[in-house]
């Protein structure tokens, strides 16, 4: 496919990692958003965003001239060949998500769209949203695509040009194959389908990934219960080719952006076509449940009451390597033990600054200082190679919480530390066998 001319409106995560790597298969690119100092920042080359390779990205795209940033949508679109939408959709009342950012970008441009122009959601967006878009426009002459993407923080550039597959969708004939056709040089697998299937698609996805790993964190309680090990127990599991052996770690519950928001909005959408989708809600109880059982063995940990327990936490941000606080379990576990009167001291390698309720240090040796247990609660690599002797000197009590089984078991032991992880084991200093 030769150059098309493309608009992004937003410049958000999925809109920058969008907009750069269309750049980047030659495509001309203009990012639109309505925050002037952002588009400012980014037209000098400064991204906020913490993503591996995205900066590089923009300032090779910038130096092309094949990107470039601007405020203003309407003025941008006039010759676009298709416009993509990746507008924030939150989370809305009750669960559904919130479309009035995309409607309102829709309502803005519509009526300056060159005739045939594509305009594309990358914005995970309700089942039937393509259509309602069309009729918003007023312009059969428009096309609708839906062309969800499947990005993961801290992973974004490298999914988006290394993806599994390309799902495209549109009711208006010829319009999926355009689109699936600039993504033409990452030979990537196509599914072009019909609008509402490509952004059921999106949803079916990540709730199914929810799922799994509820239903991991499901056998790691019942591996306690039982005197059975996680580890090997997904191991086996993994070589499944039909299982897959990736999100089967188990954590401290599922976060982020994304899962949450989506399980709340599948649940929504099958609600609205009075289904009940009850799988899913399991899924989404599970997964307080989780976050439950953890705040349980901390305040095990600590002699049972965490009323005035010094609890060090390390890693806040939902997963390692990102700095995204949002829907992240490591907040929603602190702030539970801050309101039962736990005193909270916590460091994340990517997060600074100040949080209600606990006191963020700025190295995880000041987190054991005078704690009676530390948490892992993010799975920063870094945490591995911390001196665990030291942190026992520095601690008050023994206990280490390791809500990502991350450490080494015996590392922590030989520091003359007890561990407990989710679904293995214990290590105390008086049970010695460690698997
Ligand atoms: C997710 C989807 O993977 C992605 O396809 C979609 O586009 C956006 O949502 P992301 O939110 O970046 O991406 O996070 P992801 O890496 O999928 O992790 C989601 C949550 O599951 C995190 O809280 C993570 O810690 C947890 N997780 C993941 C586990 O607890 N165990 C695992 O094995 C994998």
């Amino acid at each position: 496919m030769s150059a098309a001319r493309i608009v992004v409106v937003g410049t958000g995560y999925v809109g920058l990692t969008t907009g750069a790597c269309l750049a980047s298969l030659g495509h001309r690119v203009t990012c639109v958003d309505v925050d002037e100092s952002k588009v400012a920042r980014l037209a000098a080359g400064r991204v906020d965003i913490m993503e591996p390779g995205l900066a590089e990205l923009v300032a090779r795209g910038l130096t092309s001239g094949g990107l470039s940033f601007v405020v203003g949508a309407r003025e941008a679109v006039r010759d676009a060949d298709g416009v993509f939408l990746c507008v924030p959709t939150p989370m809305g009342a009750g669960g559904a998500a919130d479309l009035r950012a995309v409607e309102q970008v829709v309502g803005e441009i519509a009526d300056v769209l060159p005739s045939g122009c594509a305009l594309i959601t990358k914005s995970t967006v309700p089942v039937g949203t393509a259509r309602r878009i069309q009729e918003l426009t007023g312009r059969p002459d428009l096309a609708v695509v839906s062309n969800p993407e499947f990005l993961r923080e801290g992973t974004a550039v490298s999914d988006f040009l290394g993806p599994d597959r390309i799902v495209v969708g549109s009711d208006t004939p010829g319009a999926a194959d355009w689109v699936a056709n600039l993504y033409e040089g990452l030979h990537a697998p196509a599914v072009v389908t019909d609008a509402a299937s490509a952004e059921l698609v999106k949803y079916a996805a990540n709730c199914f990934l929810a799922m799994k790993l509820s239903f991991v964190n499901s056998i790691a309680e019942l591996c306690e219960r039982l005197g059975a090990d996680i580890e090997p127990v997904t191991r086996g599991m993994g070589y499944d080719r039909r299982i897959g052996r990736s999100f089967l770690k188990p954590g401290p519950g599922w976060g982020g952006s994304c899962l949450p928001k989506d399980t709340s909005a599948l649940l929504n959408i099958a609600e609205s076509v009075r289904f009940d989708f009850d799988l899913l809600s399991a899924a989404v109880e599970q997964n307080i449940a989780q976050r439950d059982r953890v705040i349980a063995k901390i305040a095990g940990a600590v002699g049972g009451s965490l009323a005035g327990a010094r609890i060090g936490l390390l890693g806040l941000a939902f997963k390692a390597g990102t700095n995204d606080l949002r829907d992240s379990p490591a907040l929603s576990i602190a702030s539970v033990l801050c309101a039962h009167g736990a005193e909270v001291t916590a460091f994340d390698p990517a997060v600074g600054g100040e949080l209600p309720g606990m006191l963020v240090v700025d190295n995880a040796y000041q987190v054991a200082k005078g704690a009676d247990a530390v948490v892992v609660l993010t799975e920063w690599p870094e945490f591995t190679r911390l001196d665990w002797t030291y942190m026992a000197e520095l601690m008050h009590g023994d206990a280490v919480v390791d809500s990502r089984n991350l450490l080494e078991p015996r590392t922590v032991l030989n520091a003359g530390l007890s561990w407990q992880g989710i679904g293995r084991p214990r290590a105390t200093v008086r049970a010695t066998s460690v698997s």
